[in-house]
Parts: C-alpha cells; sequence; structure tokens
C-alpha cells in the first residue's frame, strides 16, 4: 500500500474507532450537553446556511475529519483544482468547470497535454455567441424555415447533457411569469419518449438543440436523426440549417451531421460532461428563462466557487458537507444519502446529483492504481419533500439502515401561498426532528394509556410504533430559490463531491466504468437485426444467458 493510502488508512480507521465509542452514533446527547450545538454545527454563507449539527459528529470527531482533510492534502487538491492543473489524472485533463461560469478576465486557465488554455476567455467568447444567439431567437431576427419565430426548444441530449439542464431549466421557468420558450428535453432512446414529445410540438416552431460533448453517444446520435428526420419530414431538407444547433466538443462530428457552422457552440475537455450545464450544453437555460437569469445563475456558481476557494476549511460549505457526508459512509458504514429538496422546482434536483456524486465517486480504485481499503460513494435517491414521506421516510424512519438525509428548503416560496410554503416547511423541519429524536417504547406506552388503549393493545402495537431515532441529516436553508440561488447550490454539490473524491483518494472526474456496457451494447445492437440479415451468427458468442435472451427477445419479435 502507498503512504498516501496508509494515511488515508489510518484516518479513517481513526473515524470508525470513535463511531464505535459508547454512544458514539447518537446525536441527541450532544444537544443536551451543549446548548450552542445548532451555532456551533451551522456554518453560513451569505443567506445559505448548512446545519449539520444533527449528527453524531462531535468536535473530537471534527477533529479527525480535518485530520482526514489534512492527510489526503485537501488544500494542495483546491489549489491544484483552481490552478487548472491535470486532477483527472486518468484522462489528462483539468477540471476547468469553474472557468465556465468565472468572469472572462479571471485569468482561470487549464493546462492541457496540448498546451495550456486560457480557459475563462475561451468560455466567456463562447458565451457571447450564446447570448447573441439567444438573444436573436427572443427578438424573432432568427426564426425558423418558414419565417416564424421558435416558440419551443427541444434539448436532445442524455446524462450531463440533459440532467444539469433540466434541472436548472426547471428551477428558473417553473412558477415563473416570464418564461421566454417552452422547453422539451429528449433522452432515452426509447421511441415512446419522442413520440410523446411531438405530439406538443410544432415542427415549424421547434428549434432543436443536440447537446453532447462527445457527439459520439448512441441515444442522442439516434434520437438527433430522429429528430432531423421529424424536422425534414415536415419542412424540407433546406430547414435542417435553420432549426438545429449544435453543442459539443467534437467539432469534426458535428460538421459531419450537417450543422452550420454559426448554430455550433463549443466547450472544451476540461468541462465534465456532469459540470457542463454552465457551459454551451445548458443553451436551453436562457432559450428558456431569458439571458439575465442565466447570467445570475453562473453568478451564484461562481460565488460559491470564490467561497470554496478562499474560505478557511472549517467555515467551507463545500468542505464541511463534503465532512459530514464521510463521517456517515466512512464511519458509520451508511450506504445511502438521500436528497430531499422540499421545492416542486428542484424536482430534478436527486436525478441530476445522482449523477453528479455517482459518476464521480463511484470508484474502487485510488489515484495510485490501488483498489480502496474503505467505501467510497454512497448511492442516491430522493424525491421532493413532502412527497417522499408518503412514499419511501417509512424506511428511513424505520428501517434497518440510518439513511442520512439532506433537507432543502428557501425560506421564502415567491408564490402567494404563503399557508402552503409554511407546512412545506414545517415539514421538512419535522422530519429532520424526527430521525433525530425518534420515539421510544416508554412514550408510546404512555401516550397509548393516555388515548385509552387496553393493555393487549398497548402490547401488541407499541413494538411497532417505535422509531429508534439518532438518524443523522443536514438541513440547507436559503432566503429563496432565484436563479442566483440555484447556481450557488448546485455548485456547492459539485465541490462537495470534489472535495469528498479528494478525501477518497479517488479521481472524480472520468467515467470508465460506463464504458463497457456501451462497448457491448455495441456488439449486440447488429445482433438484434433480424437474423435472415446475418445468416450463421446465431450464437454471439455471448454466456448462454445473454444468447437466450436475445433469441428470445427475436422470437416475441417474429424476427428469429
Ligand atoms: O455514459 C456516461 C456519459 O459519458 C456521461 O458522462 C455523459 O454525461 C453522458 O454519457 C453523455 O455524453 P455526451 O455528452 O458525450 O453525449
Amino acid at each position: 500500500m502507498t503512504q498516501p493510502a496508509q494515511n488515508r488508512m489510518t484516518a479513517f480507521d481513526t473515524l470508525r474507532a470513535l463511531a464505535e465509542r459508547p454512544g458514539g452514533r447518537a446525536i441527541t446527547p450532544l444537544f443536551a450537553s451543549d446548548p450552542n450545538r445548532a451555532a456551533r454545527f451551522t456554518a453560513a454563507f451569505g443567506d445559505l446556511t448548512l446545519d449539520f449539527s444533527k449528527s453524531s459528529i462531535d468536535d473530537t470527531a471534527l477533529d479527525a475529519l480535518f485530520a482526514l482533510a489534512a492527510a489526503a492534502g485537501l488544500e494542495t487538491f483546491r489549489q491544484r483544482l483552481f490552478a487548472g492543473e491535470q486532477v483527472n489524472e486518468t484522462e489528462r485533463r483539468a477540471a476547468m468547470h469553474m472557468a465556465l461560469r468565472a468572469p472572462a478576465d479571471s485569468g482561470l486557465k487549464a493546462i492541457m497535454p496540448r498546451g495550456t488554455e486560457n480557459a475563462a476567455a475561451m468560455a466567456g467568447a463562447e458565451r457571447d455567441k450564446m447570448r447573441a444567439f439567444v438573444e436573436a431567437v427572443h427578438a424573432g431576427t432568427i426564426r425558423g424555415a418558414t419565417g416564424q419565430t421558435f416558440t419551443d426548444v427541444l434539448t436532445i441530449g442524455i446524462g450531463g447533457s440533459d440532467l444539469g439542464p433540466k434541472v436548472a431549466t426547471e428551477a428558473l421557468t417553473i412558477g415563473s411569469a416570464d418564461v421566454k420558450m417552452n422547453a422539451h428535453f429528449l433522452s432515452n432512446v426509447d421511441g415512446h419518449a419522442f413520440a410523446e414529445i411531438q405530439k406538443g410540438l410544432d415542427p415549424a416552431r421547434t428549434l432543436v438543440l443536440v447537446a453532447s460533448k462527445t457527439f459520439t453517444t448512441l441515444e442522442t446520435s439516434m434520437n438527433a436523426a430522429a429528430a432531423r428526420a421529424w424536422i425534414v419530414g415536415a419542412l424540407g431538407e433546406t430547414a435542417v440549417a435553420a432549426h438545429f444547433a449544435a453543442l459539443s466538443t467534437n467539432l469534426k462530428a458535428v460538421a459531419a451531421f450537417g450543422m452550420h457552422q454559426d448554430r455550433v457552440f463549443a466547450f472544451q475537455d476540461w468541462v465534465g460532461g456532469r459540470y457542463s450545464l454552465w457551459s454551451p450544453v445548458g443553451l436551453v437555460i436562457p432559450l428558456a428563462a431569458g439571458w439575465d437569469k442565466f447570467q445570475q445563475m453562473l453568478d451564484g456558481a461562481w460565488a460559491m466557487d470564490c467561497h470554496f476557494r478562499d474560505a478557511p476549511l472549517r467555515q467551507n460549505l463545500p468542505v464541511l458537507l463534503g465532512l459530514a457526508g464521510i463521517w456517515n459512509t466512512n464511519a458509520l458504514g451508511c450506504a445511502t444519502q438521500c436528497i430531499l429538496a422540499y421545492d416542486d422546482r428542484l424536482r430534478r434536483l436527486p436525478a441530476h446529483l445522482q449523477q453528479l456524486e455517482m459518476e464521480s465517486n463511484g470508484k474502487h480504485v485510488t489515484l495510485a492504481g490501488e483498489r480502496t481499503g474503505w467505501d467510497t460513494c454512497p448511492i442516491l435517491f430522493g424525491e421532493p419533500g413532502t412527497n417522499a414521506q408518503h412514499s419511501f421516510m417509512q424506511l428511513v424512519h424505520q428501517g434497518t439502515r440510518p439513511v442520512p438525509v439532506d433537507f432543502i428548503l428557501a425560506a421564502n416560496a415567491g408564490h402567494d401561498r404563503p399557508d402552503a410554503h409554511r407546512a412545506l416547511a414545517a415539514n421538512a423541519f419535522a422530519q429532520a426532528e424526527a430521525l433525530m429524536r425518534g420515539k421510544s417504547e416508554t412514550e408510546i406506552r404512555a401516550e397509548m394509556t393516555k388515548a385509552g388503549a387496553s393493555q393487549a393493545d398497548i402490547d401488541a402495537i407499541a413494538p411497532h410504533r417505535v422509531a429508534v431515532g439518532e438518524r443523522p441529516s443536514n438541513t440547507i436553508l436559503f432566503d429563496r430559490l432565484d436563479a442566483f440561488s440555484v447556481g450557488r447550490l448546485i455548485a456547492l454539490y459539485e465541490h462537495k463531491v470534489a472535495v469528498q473524491g479528494c478525501l477518497w483518494g479517488i479521481d472524480s472526474f472520468d467515467q470508465w466504468g460506463v464504458e463497457l456496457g456501451k462497448q457491448l451494447a455495441n456488439g449486440i445492437l447488429p445482433q438484434l437485426q433480424p437474423s435472415a440479415e446475418r445468416p450463421g451468427a446465431q450464437t454471439y458468442g455471448h454466456d448462454s444467458s445473454t444468447t437466450a435472451l436475445i433469441h428470445r427477445f427475436k422470437t416475441l419479435r417474429g424476427e428469429a
């Protein structure tokens, strides 16, 4: 084992030992013994607060977490990230998504094998081009092939080329009286998805954005071809130039698709797919919400970048959020993380964070190429609150394994039903309190006795009502959900992921694990053609299960 791995191992052992102290997993006694606990375990950045006091992290545990951060070289990592060094070591790339939201003259650079690039200036130039395009579409100076203005924008992309733009577009447009265009998203290659979208769309008034960093993704290529056929079928071949735009790093492949040069918005490979909503991949966001809001979202993310870069570790929100998660994963052994945003405008946030966190930190090999001797990313899931309370929260309260939760809430809703928002907030706070407090059998028995239940009923029912409590959660509370705070919130999680990746000693910016499935799918696809087209190729070279499934599939389709 290398020395850095050994140092981490020792630090993780210390964390585990602290959790195994008598009462080391309990939360409520920490509140009982420290009236200032909430204040001491809450950090703020402007109106944004992170309360991580409802966890079993005490001062000793916090010191041990910072000792791990020191052993992992977190401060050096943070400097290297912002210096544009190749922190994405396995792909030999910088991870310079911060340049997409930094001022063009900020000097942020990306040090790549091909040379050093002025990342902020490059991003700024492309942003100017995006802005001119967006404003021309809104002004009606850029129109469709029939001369009609565009009312709808269809973004075709998947993974990072879909989830980030989708959560941001929804967050900035749901409930807004100032929506510039209707946004639609096509990601799955399932034919039903496009059929459903097409129902409500007029091709003459639809702008199609093909968002793909690589421009080689199977689903996106097939969906782009289907959309092209749809536009051509309705408006003729010449309409393609007017109705399509491409958002990509792969300018060669874009040219081959027949996209007009003015309609190509580029970014560089120092932007990871799951960090690309701030790049041209997010073009749908200003088209739907307006340029000013998009810029405010970038400003919010940049504000979080500066906070992460400059704030001391002990007051640094991404660092603290990351450390709270490390405690849950590596000291307590929790395998999951639940995300509950009490805001319908953030209903796609869990889906975005699933990719952000699990594609980034779902790794089992360290940067030195060794197997980690510790767990890495937990499994994320979530739903909007309060909906979640009426589905899976039963398990979170009473299941056999603790599930840490992040509660996310704005104090001001921005709609005209203050009572509804108070009800939402009451539920968020109550869930966090209930998880921590639980309810003992003694309390339940007393409550049932008071309510006049028979002794037999009390004996039979009381054990089922016990909630053990002492279950951890964070609460992220801020003033209001606007474009600025959306950018800030998403960037908070991006940097949390970077912090955790550093502490786990892994490359948070690659995604080799998704490649094998893609390769095999490319091999199987031709094998699913009707047999007549592939005579003599009936064994396919798979295991017997996969071969049988292929045969069965074709038999059911009458193509065996
Ligand atoms: O399969 C995973 C992935 O490579 C993601 O990392 C990425 O966001 C997504 O596919 C889409 O890739 P692209 O933007 O290149 O089409």
